[in-house]
């Protein structure tokens, strides 16, 4: 048994070390500096305090990205250092984030332990590679990411840090092999667990959905499926749970094996890097080859976003969280007694309003972020909710998650042509469209600036606060662009005030409200690595079912045009188009 020592070693603060909507991401150069990872990690210990560091059991891994491999080993070496009792690793250092928080709610160890948070060693959907981001995050007991309290705690730290501890002469743990490694140290036992990556998130899904009803749909000559995992880590899971329990093709999973890399591409569902997925489907520009599959997803770096298509059909990532609300109590056991209640953040569409209010059901609309969703399930008081940004999820943890949202389409689909897969099939966009026939149309689009110069950004902004004191010169900046778009009739900085712990959030995103429910919001991005990237979303409401079938950037294209003049965009940024429209 190897008996490991603890070493103090001297450091002083590195600037900017805050962590933003979603942990620290920072470009792997950065990262990668002597003491840069080791004082965030010191700073997390010492927020999360040396009381309830010792003794943890700790899970360390995530998106499989570029230095992440090295990060697990210096964590592992710190909590180790720190008194951590046992630290668990997903094989080869793969877990994706929902998966993180399913193993810390519901895994148990070899020895009985069970987990109680977690490092997530991710950027998202930002690329990665040698010259790309890093990324870092803490989860806390329940699963979900630390709350502001702790990440505010962290940061603080950083600032003042002056010393951390490791255990500088521990072995390098071999992760690919599973099994248990037994330390001891000054304070006692110490291992490192490595664990299969898959097992425990799939189990939780076959609990939450009828695998039976979904595999006879993917496997019947009806039907046709294609998932891109854009190389991320939703790889490792894919195979598992379309390919060996649902009885998918082989040849239905694009980009299925985790790269360091993302191999080279820029690893978000959306209709811009999703590219091989939007040609497979029959959509965008490209040339398809042959009949596009009837149902397509991907999933970003660490397979917590989700976009789905139909064949040539996209859906939007607000009507998607409206739809699966709307059809969940129906199709998806874990539902069948009835939602609890639904959210979304403040900038994705209405669309899951009108379904809250025509199914009279709790709706909670909260600030960018998925930590914001946490505190209201733990409440028992949302289990279904939705960001426009591709995120899609339900109580069954505390992140979003991707491959949920595409196992509840497919259980949708699966309903829809229950005892009817011998007829015409219901198709993604026939379930789409017959939701809007109900419930309305919320055309929907963001533009994003991405790394604009950040002092313009902040001018950018606060001239739109600036004008929101006087309604009448906004509706004269409108009304000069398009005479045809309705009176703003409210303008305001989005402020929240959690119903569970009554902590207020606020400058949560600009809004512009329309006398027809249009709204315009704008943002500033809390997950960039380099300069600023402004985010504007445009929304318009379409209550008649005879105008709710509309090319989208045509219906929106009287809003765009307000917004953009109202904003000054170009003037401040110099940029004459978004950097990518989603
Ligand atoms: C973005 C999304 C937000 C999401 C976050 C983490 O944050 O807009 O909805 O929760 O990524 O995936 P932003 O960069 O806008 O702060
Ligand atoms: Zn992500």
């Amino acid at each position: 048994m190897v008996v490991f020592k603890v070493s103090r070693v001297q450091t002083s603060p590195f600037e900017g070390q805050k962590p933003g909507t979603s942990g620290l991401r920072k470009k792997v150069k950065v990262f990668a500096q002597p003491n840069y990872l080791h004082n965030f990690v010191q700073a997390s210990f010492n927020a999360l305090t040396a009381e309830k560091v010792r003794g943890a059991t700790l899970v360390v891994s995530g998106d499989g990205r570029y230095f992440s491999k090295d990060a697990i080993q210096i964590i592992t070496k710190m909590a180790a250092a720190n008194g951590v009792r046992r630290v668990w690793v997903g094989q080869n250092g793969l877990l994706s984030t929902p998966a993180v928080s399913c193993v810390i709610r519901e895994r148990v160890g070899v020895d009985g332990s069970k987990a109680t948070g977690a490092f997530i060693l991710t950027a998202s959907h930002n690329p990665g590679g040698l010259h790309e981001d890093f990324g870092i995050k803490y989860n806390m007991e329940n699963g979900g990411p630390a709350p502001e309290g702790i990440t505010d705690k962290i940061y603080k730290n950083t600032t003042t840090i002056t010393e951390y501890l490791i255990a500088e002469d521990l072995p390098d743990v071999d992760i690919s092999a599973l099994g248990v490694t037994n330390f001891t140290g000054p304070e006692g036992p110490f291992d490192v667990e490595v664990f299969d990556s898959a097992s425990d998130y799939v189990k939780l899904m076959k609990s939450i959905f009828d695998f039976e009803s979904i595999r006879k749909l993917l496997t019947s000559p009806k039907f046709s499926f294609c998932y891109d995992a854009l190389h991320g880590v939703a790889g490792a899971y894919a195979k598992r749970i379309f390919v060996d329990e649902l009885g998918a093709q082989e040849s239905s999973l694009l980009n299925c094996v985790p790269k360091e890399d993302f191999g080279g591409g820029h690893p978000d569902p959306n209709l811009t890097y999703a590219k091989e997925l939007v040609a497979r489907m029959g959509l965008g520009n490209s040339e398809t080859q042959g009949e596009p599959p009837e149902f397509g997803a991907a999933a970003d770096g660490d397979a917590d976003r989700n976009m789905i298509l139909g064949k040539r059909f996209f859906v939007t990532p607000s009507d998607s969280v409206a739809i699966i609300a709307a059809n969940a109590v129906e199709a998806i056991p874990y539902f069948s007694s009835g939602l609890k209640g639904v959210a979304r953040s403040m900038p994705t569409s209405a669309a899951l309003d009108v379904v809250a209010k025509h199914l009279n059901l709790k709706f909670f609309e909260v600030p960018t972020g998925w930590k914001f969703f946490g505190n209201l399930m733990d409440a028992g008081l949302c289990s279904i909710c939705g960001e426009e940004s591709f995120g899609t999820g339900s109580d069954h943890i505390r992140e979003k998650d991707g491959i949920w949202a595409v196992l509840a389409w497919l259980s949708i689909l699966a309903y829809k042509n229950k005892d009817k897969l011998q007829d015409k099939l219901v198709t993604v966009e026939d379930i789409v469209r017959n939701h809007w026939a109900t419930y309305g149309r919320h055309y929907y689009t963001r533009y994003d600036y991405e790394n604009v110069d950040a002092g313009a950004a902040k001018e950018l902004m606060a001239n739109l606060v600036k004008l929101q004191s006087s309604l009448p010169e906004v509706n004269k900046i409108v009304k000069g662009v398009r005479s045809d778009v309705a009176n703003v009739v409210n303008a305001d900085e989005f402020e929240y005030k959690d119903p569970v712990d009554g902590s207020v959030s606020s400058h949560q995103g600009i809004r512009y409200l329309f006398e027809d429910g249009s709204r315009l919001i704008f943002r500033l991005s809390g997950t960039g690595s380099e300069g600023a990237t402004i985010r504007l979303y445009i929304e318009q409401y379409e209550k008649d079912p005879s105008k709710t079938g509309r090319l989208s950037h045509e219906a929106l294209a009287p809003l765009v045009d307000v917004a953009l003049k109202l904003s000054k965009m170009q003037e401040y940024t110099g940029r004459s188009a978004p950097t990518v429209i989603t």
